[in-house]
């Protein structure tokens, strides 16, 4: 971590919740990348961490039990500590005068409660402020990193319809799906039997459906998270969604093929201009090198690639585009999403 210091007693107080966790570590990277003010970090986690010491910006902090008491002096909680953690002490947070960010799925759905992208619909949380409690929901990695791209679409031309195929790395199960995956890729080339403690199959060298809890309809949950997040994040439920959702052995940033229906027509070369002047993507779509985004390319990094844009040739008319988007789950995907709603905060 760095020496830059953005310790100043006028920032709010901050607190995560599962600082141990994979996106925990990284809410302090973004923190520290952005300057983000602060006069208190609290760094909070299961009992089992108590008392584990990290360095934040030259000074050392020691991690406490997240506890019903932890709240009563924060004015900003980070919380990504899964779903149950945050149903139970995420009000408590709030009530307590901290605002709460939130991580989990839990509070997505719930009515009142904002599911924001900065960069697509910062107004669905105006008037909230630190340390006035209320809890701002960030929404799933795969629906944050296809909408940072579709917006600025949807924005030029209407979306209709989004048919999206995802290809998600380790990182969205945690930090200890990411131990896995490097220990069997491992154990697989040593020639011995890959540890499976996370998932109940091989991951390295292979890829299947997400492992998130299956539902009568045959989607998955992350499938369902990705129509429903749409809707709530875009405001209508005029956009038709159909998800995908598979796991690829690739560490900390996902992949989208993304097919999208528009209400008129289209260009590619409009498309290609609006995703230009658009916030938190780039393109990288260069057709003669045969060059488009991987996650390697964004991993690490804050913004969305996007490439592969082209005409839908399955259609009579020109209201159809394919595209093809990386962007970093734990970064924007995760913690830098989160820590940028904070900046909407203060
Ligand atoms: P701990 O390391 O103490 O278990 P990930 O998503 O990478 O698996 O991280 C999960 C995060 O949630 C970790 O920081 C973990 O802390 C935290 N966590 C899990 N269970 C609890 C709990 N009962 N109370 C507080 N934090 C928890």
């Amino acid at each position: 971590m760095s020496v830059r210091a953005s310790k100043t007693e006028s920032g709010p107080s901050i607190a995560i919740a599962g600082v141990t966790g994979a996106v925990g570590q990284e809410f302090l990277r973004v923190l520290d990348e952005r300057q983000f003010p602060y006069s208190n970090i609290k760094m909070l986690a299961s009992k089992r961490s108590a008392g584990r010491q990290y360095e934040f910006q030259g000074e050392k902090y020691t991690v406490e039990e997240l506890t019903e008491d932890s709240f009563g002096d924060v004015d900003i909680a980070l919380f990504s500590a899964g779903g149950s953690i945050s149903r139970k002490y995420g009000p408590i947070a709030s009530a307590a005068g901290a605002t709460v960010v939130d991580n989990s799925s839990a509070f997505r759905q719930v009515e009142g409660v904002p599911l924001v992208i900065p960069e697509v619909n910062p107004e669905a949380m105006a008037g909230m402020r630190a340390g006035h409690g209320g809890i701002v929901a960030n929404p799933n990695c795969s629906t944050i990193i296809a909408l940072v791209a579709v917006a600025p679409l949807h924005r030029l031309a209407g979306v209709r319809r989004m048919i999206v195929s995802t290809y998600q790395a380790a990182s969205g199960a945690g930090q200890a799906a990411m131990e896995e995956l490097e220990q069997q890729t491992r154990d697989v080339l040593e020639g011995r039997p890959p540890t499976t403690n996370i998932f109940p199959f091989q991951y390295a060298f292979n890829v299947f459906s997400h492992n998130s809890p299956m539902l009568a309809n045959g989607y998955n949950e992350e499938e369902m998270k990705m129509v429903k997040e749409t809707h709530k994040i875009m405001g209508t439920r005029d956009i038709r969604v159909t998800a995908t959702c598979i796991r690829v052995p690739v560490m900390r940033a996902h992949a989208e093929s993304i097919n999208l229906e528009f209400e008129r027509d289209v260009s590619e070369e409009e498309a290609r201009e609006a995703i230009r002047a658009a916030a938190g993507v780039q393109l990288l779509d260069d057709r003669e090198a045969n060059r488009f985004p991987t996650p390697l390319d964004c991993s690490n990094l804050d913004d969305v690639f996007v490439g592969r844009i082209r005409r839908d040739t399955s259609r009579d008319d020109n209201r159809g585009l394919n595209l093809w988007v990386c962007g970093d789950q734990v970064k924007k995907g995760a913690a830098l999403n989160a820590v940028q709603i904070a900046e909407l905060l203060i």
